[in-house]
């Protein structure tokens, strides 16, 4: 089905243009008509005219009928428009013959107008009878009539013929244009990230397609309460598990102080990591739900230097205990204008992997550089990297490369991008060693945008 016409069937372009033209061309037809039945009446009765007063004069001024009569000269080359004027019958009331140049006609014909079809051809004749008992008649071919009217339909019929054409390409330019404030709102949607469900503005829109707006954004209101409903169930049900978690650890801590066999300590140890384990899920879960939030936080330019400080300082133990070094390069001099809970989240969950991911004695770099398009943070270590078809998935919550022995809870890279979602900034995974397939470079970059807070600055 699918096809020009399946495409054509539902444009609006389409289906008024159609419209309007059949409209048009009715009325062009029904103008013709009349037009035509005018200017016939008009011929007719001009050409009536015509041949009763070449009657009345030929009878007023007693002008010689004689035998036969082709009278007036032959001044016309169109045969159409001849008058004839021919002798039916003499004084003594007998027929007479006709001249070669002029049809047969019947001396029976009775006075006055009439059409009559004569030899194939239709004459209108005006017949009369002298005093003298001379019966006269004067005729011509109703062509010309006909023709008159016919030029008259045509002349009343072009005006549409010209404007139907010129009409329809109006038509487009205008429906065009009427249709630019839908694609606006269309390309307005088309470039919101999923996060954003604020209302689309109705201002400039034609009255008609308002409510559409309008529904939309009942719709997008419903969709951002229920959407905020379950974040805050996930990250109110996180809140409520902690407590009982946090009491659960106590009690493990406490076991574990107590004298038990070896088997039972081994147990205990695995329940505490268990534990462990369990809270930083909630703590990950909790994190990303407060990320998804739009954001209604303070921003302000935050220094990276001052960042990278505090996050070495946290993560410095873990990467001590795996003999990894971490180099701080580039310009770190750089701010970025945003929450700074936000930026201290994704590095920390970015150099986290870094450093759990990195085999002992592996190496880690941070990177800042600095165009006129903004800042772009690299976070590179030499460990496995990201097979390339593993690189979307790694995004989705809970999403965790099979093989991987590490704990965790699979919400890192998770939270990383609704941060980045947020300001409106890009992330992206790559090799640090495309050429030996290993090693994870990931690359964020906050270029300057409008319609988020991520706009830099640079110290
Ligand atoms: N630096 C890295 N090197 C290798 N693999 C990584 C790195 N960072 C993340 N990954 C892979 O991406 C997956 C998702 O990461 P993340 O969302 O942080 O979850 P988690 O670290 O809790 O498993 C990880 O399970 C891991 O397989
Ligand atoms: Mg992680």
């Amino acid at each position: 089905m699918a096809g020009p016409q399946a495409t054509l069937r539902p444009s609006l372009e389409f289906r008024l243009s159609a419209w309007v033209s059949a409209l048009l061309l009715g009325v062009a037809i029904v103008a013709g008509v009349f037009s035509f039945v005018a200017a016939c009446e008009e011929a007719n009765e001009l050409q009536d005219d015509t041949l009763r007063q070449i009657g009345a004069l030929i009878e007023r001024n007693h002008l010689p009928v004689g035998n036969a009569i082709t009278g007036l000269p032959d001044l016309d080359s169109d045969p159409e428009s001849r008058v004839v004027v021919q002798l039916l019958a003499n004084a003594n009331g007998e027929a007479v013959g006709r001249p070669s140049a002029t049809p047969l006609l019947s001396a029976a014909l009775p006075d006055g107008l009439q059409t009559v079809m004569v030899e194939g051809e239709s004459w209108r004749l005006f017949v009369t009878t002298l005093a003298t008992d001379t019966r006269f008649l004067v005729g011509q071919q109703t062509e010309l009539r006909d023709e008159i009217a016919r030029d008259g339909a045509f002349r009343s019929l072009l005006p549409f013929v010209i404007l139907i054409p010129i009409l329809l390409v109006v038509l487009r330019c205008v429906i065009r244009r009427m249709l630019n404030p839908l694609n606006r709102l269309a390309s307005d949607l088309d470039g919101r990230n999923e996060q954003d469900l604020g209302t689309l503005s109705a201002s400039g829109l034609p009255t008609e397609i308002r409510p559409f707006v309008v529904a939309i954004n009942r719709l997008l209101a419903r969709v951002e309460q229920s959407v905020s409903r379950q974040r805050r169930f996930v990250a109110d049900a996180s809140h409520e598990l902690r407590s009982p978690l946090t009491a659960l650890s106590l009690q493990a801590e406490r076991l574990a102080d107590t004298r038990m066999s070896s088997v039972a300590g081994d147990r205990v140890a695995a329940l505490r990591q268990g534990i462990c384990r369990a809270r930083l899920l909630l703590d990950q879960l909790l994190t990303l739900t407060r990320v998804q939030e739009p954001s209604a936080m303070a921003v302000s330019p935050v220094s990276l230097e001052q960042i990278f400080r505090q996050i070495l300082e946290d993560l410095h133990p873990r990467a001590a205990a795996k003999s990894i070094d971490i180099e701080v390069t580039g310009e770190q001099g750089a701010s970025i204008i945003l929450a700074e809970s936000d930026l201290i989240t994704l590095l920390r969950n970015l150099v986290d992997n870094a450093i759990k991911y990195t085999p002992a004695g592996g190496r880690i770099d941070l990177s800042v550089g600095v165009d006129d398009r903004g800042v772009v943070v690299e976070v590179s270590d030499n460990g496995p990297g990201i097979a390339p078809s593993e690189r979307a998935l790694v995004f989705e919550p809970f999403h965790r490369v099979l093989g991987n022995d590490e704990a965790g809870s699979g919400l890192g890279l998770s939270i990383v991008k609704a941060i980045t979602d947020r300001y409106a900034a890009s992330v992206a995974l790559d090799y640090t060693d495309v050429a030996q397939s290993c090693g994870l470079r990931v690359t964020v970059s906050f270029r300057g945008s409008e319609r988020n807070a991520g706009t830099i600055t640079q110290r």
